[in-house]
């Protein structure tokens, strides 16, 4: 390798990012601000679309995303879920390292298939959940680590979307459990560093009858059993006018925290005296995460730079799917599941 090439892969990247969409675009300006990526190059099945992302940003774009495959030392999947798995197999066999947006697929089954490439052909993998790298979340896992929650006894999470998506991404999106509380099945597991046992959910279509049409949840929760003896519970919505609001609470026997949680978290206290919350509110993913969201792609820029062990792992991926897989058996069985029954 001569010199030229050390310095291209030591301290400039050229990315190919898949998929102009929402989060395409947010990943977009995340990556042309990275100082360890030197170009980017965007591709959506939608041309124009990551044309005139690309314009925007002075980056440059393909028609056909398979083509970067050739040309990145590393890419972005950003595209809809049904497309992961086929851009993974395509990574893999390329020998391209991949940074995936969750969930891997909607079913386990397919996502198996990237499972397996991934691991024989030996590529770097960092899946796209951006709570590992809140520093909030950082914070609670370092708690439950150093002991001072004491015995955890009980994990909270909320997950509030601030505008329902589309109808199109909804039709495709493997529903609440794969899609949106994916993000708190692995927060939980990567936070307390224990493994959920069985689930419990609950579930409406109150107010957004739109999620009915696709078998889906508009509003559910979900109860749980950790290994460490813990209970979990998770409660979800689509669509919160007062803002995107994201929030985890660990009681333990020693101590309580919250996560998330602060003068901005889109929930108006109607205790006297307190005037809560106070602009800016948290109303975007970017107003939660953006930090985190940065976060992120360094740390998968070094990994495709400096190697090591992926911060998300598609094993990680695939443990958060099961317990997605589990909680839509126990929807549609309306009885508790076990995550052994998944497998
Ligand atoms: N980590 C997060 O915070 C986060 C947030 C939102 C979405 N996501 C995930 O990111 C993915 C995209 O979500 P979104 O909200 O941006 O959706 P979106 O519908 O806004 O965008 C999806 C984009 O993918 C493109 N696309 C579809 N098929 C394609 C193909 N075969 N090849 C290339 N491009 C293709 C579409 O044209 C569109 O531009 C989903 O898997 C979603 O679960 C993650």
């Amino acid at each position: 390798m001569d010199r030229l090439q050390v310095f291209r892969r030591e301290a400039a990247l050229r990315i190919g990012l898949i998929g102009a969409g929402r989060i395409g675009t947010l990943h977009a300006g995340v990556l042309i601000a990275n100082d360890a990526v030197d170009e980017l190059i965007v591709a959506d099945i939608d041309a124009d679309r990551a044309k005139s992302l690309a314009e925007e940003l002075g980056a440059w774009h393909l028609d056909q995303p398979e083509d970067l495959f050739d040309i990145s030392d590393a890419v972005v999947i950003a595209s809809s879920t049904e497309t992961h798995v086929p851009y993974l197999l395509h990574a893999a066999e390329a020998g391209v390292p991949a940074f995936c947006e969750k969930p891997i697929s909607i079913d386990l089954e397919t996502a198996d298939q990237a499972v397996t490439a991934v691991h024989e052909s030996g590529i770097a993998v960092q899946i796209g959940f951006v709570r590992r790298f809140d520093t909030g979340h950082l914070a609670a896992r370092e708690e439950i680590v150093s002991g001072g929650l004491g015995d955890v006894l009980l994990v909270t999470t909320q997950v509030h979307d601030r505008e329902a998506p589309s109808e199109d991404y909804i039709a495709v999106s493997g529903g609440i459990f794969a899609d949106m509380l994916i993000h708190d099945f692995d927060s939980v597991r990567f936070v307390t560093g224990s493994e959920f046992v069985d689930v419990t959910v609950t579930g409406s279509t109150h107010a957004m009858p739109v999620f009915g049409t696709y078998d889906d949840f508009a509003t559910t929760t979900v109860t749980a059993h950790l290994e460490n003896g813990a209970i979990v519970v998770i409660s979800g919505t689509r669509a919160n006018a007062a803002g995107y609001d994201v929030r985890m609470e660990v009681f333990g026997t020693a101590d309580s925290i919250a996560v998330g949680l602060d003068p901005h978290t889109p929930i108006r206290t109607l205790e006297p005296g307190l005037d809560l919350p106070r602009p800016p509110v948290t109303v975007s993913w970017l107003d939660r995460f953006g930090s985190a969201y940065r976060a992120e792609m360094e740390a998968f820029t070094r990994l495709v730079t400096e190697g090591g062990t992926s911060a998300c792992t598609i094993d990680d991926g695939r443990a958060a799917l099961v317990v997605a897989a589990a909680c839509r058996k126990a929807a549609v069985e309306e009885r508790p599941v076990f995550i052994e029954e998944i497998g």
